[in-house]
């Protein structure tokens, strides 16, 4: 069954490059992408993963750990990481789930037949603290992801977790933010002293902590 934001991300235990992994146990309350891709040794993942890897000490400072899976096991997982860091020269840093019974790939919906009925497609999901789904992401086998885009929406998760603002289009850290239709204007005013009211239903304000 489709997963739906807000949906539990479902828990699973399965072999990885690091090991066995149980995910909530090892997710535990962070921030959490959970990635697929199509196959080990195909050019278009190779260059995601390397750019997952080199993008890790972003997705660290902001309590985000990273994990991939495809269908592949963890033998190719391995021989196949020297091939990256040779390719884009950052070494995998993160683990590469196998899953050849296809476990999770079925849990997390990931195989989508009439694209490939044996390949994971490119799925994203980003989790909670809470475990609770927050994002979802689908690409075909023949378009690499864009990885920042991927910091910008959990700046942006991140943000609205905390604050109550919402992020517009194309907004970026440090730009102005919306706040959200459910806080009235009095309490906009204690909140987000110096709002701006472009329409009654439109206000910003400053990246709170920016
Ligand atoms: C790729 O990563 O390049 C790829 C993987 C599966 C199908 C097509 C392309």
């Amino acid at each position: 069954m489709a997963i739906r934001l807000g949906d539990e991300a479902p828990d699973f235990t399965a072999e990885s490059t690091e090991g066995t992994i149980s995910f909530h146990e090892w997710k535990g309350d962070s921030w959490a992408i959970l990635f697929s891709h199509p196959k080990d040794f195909t050019p278009v993942c190779t260059t995601e993963l390397g750019r997952v890897a080199a993008l890790k000490p972003e997705f660290d400072k902001r309590n985000v750990k990273v994990i991939g899976v495809s269908v592949d096991g963890v033998a190719d997982h391995h021989a196949w990481s020297k091939d990256i860091e040779e390719v884009t020269g950052a070494a995998l840093n993160y683990p590469l789930l196998a899953d050849p019974d296809r476990k999770i790939s079925d849990l997390y919906d990931m195989i989508h037949p009439n694209a490939n009925d044996t390949l994971t497609v490119r799925s994203v999901f980003i989790i909670g603290p809470d475990n609770k789904v927050k994002l979802t992401l689908t690409y075909p086998a023949s378009t690499g992801r864009n990885f920042d885009e991927i910091l910008r929406v959990i700046d942006s998760l991140q943000l609205t977790a905390n604050h109550k603002v919402a992020t517009p289009a194309d907004w970026k850290h440090g730009e102005d933010v919306i706040i959200t239709p459910a806080v009235s204007d009095e309490e906009a005013a204690q909140t987000f002293p110096g709002f701006k009211t472009v329409k009654p239903y439109l206000r910003t304000t400053p990246q709170p902590g920016a």
